[in-house]
């Protein structure tokens, strides 16, 4: 069985008290990590305090991106080696944010996760479709040749420890959120293609999880779902007790 994780993605959210006082909260009410994997990913000036205050909790901390090198003339990036040295865990990848605003290509993205793996750092890679081509009826060409780029440079291995989170990019934010049936379809599309490129085994292993106006209300039926593993959040993981109660649906 898979175990679920539940990440809460705060984007540009939050000051820093506000980030260490949710922290504090939050691990008063987080499960054990022998049932979800929590994961909270802060902009990159919040990890120092975040990671410190999430300190010998169940709580892991994630960065929302980086870059693909070590160090260099990256204005304005953040190292990989950098989010090691501060204990994180986790990195977001090729969030629709990214790829929308700041032209991240899938090579782009997949330079960015092979160098996940080589700082110890799990990446959470984000697929998803626009609403176009949604109803043009290309949704699961797009995630499958999303996925499929973003996995290349990995061994099997590392494709078994890769997250990726399907956030259709027409729920993201609108409080639309897709049928919990219809992400399963895709969520199994995409494991799917992965037992097509790897085996059935890599693809039984791989945790998919689901985001795009993730509540309390729908968190359940998302989670009863075969091929969803838990959920990438965006406005219900900015307070404690709204993540507090994804983390009790899906543990
Ligand atoms: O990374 C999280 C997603 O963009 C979902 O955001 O839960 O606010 O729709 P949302």
């Amino acid at each position: 069985m898979r175990k679920p994780i539940v990440a809460g993605n705060w984007k540009m959210f939050k000051t820093k008290d506000e980030a260490v006082q949710f922290v504090e909260a939050l691990k008063a009410i987080t499960p054990s990590s022998d049932k979800v994997d929590t994961v909270i990913c802060a902009s990159p000036i919040l990890l120092d305090a975040v990671t410190e205050t999430a300190k010998n909790s169940d709580i892991h901390i994630g960065a929302q991106n980086m870059h693909f090198e070590k160090e260099g003339a990256f204005t304005g990036e953040t190292s990989p080696v950098l989010l090691q040295d501060f204990g994180v865990k986790y990195v977001i990848l090729g969030h629709s944010e990214r790829r929308e605003y700041f032209y991240e290509s899938d090579e782009f993205i997949a330079k960015k996760v092979q160098a996940a793996f080589d700082h110890q750092l799990t990446p959470i890679v984000c697929v998803g479709e626009t609403l176009d081509e949604k109803e043009a009826g290309e949704t699961t060409q797009k995630v499958e040749g999303q996925v499929q780029a973003a996995l290349k440079p990995l061994t099997e291995d590392q494709v078994k420890q890769t997250i990726i989170a399907y956030e259709p990019i027409w729920a993201i934010g609108t409080g639309k959120t897709a049928t919990a049936a219809d992400a399963n379809e895709v969520c199994g599309a995409i494991r799917a293609k992965i037992a097509s490129l790897y085996s059935t085994e890599v693809a039984d292993a791989i945790r998919i999880q689901y985001g795009g106006s993730v509540k309390p209300d729908n968190m359940e039926e998302l989670m009863s779902q075969e091929h969803i593993d838990g959920a990438l959040v965006g406005g219900a993981s900015l307070q404690a007790e709204s993540f507090g109660k994804l983390l009790e649906a899906a543990a």
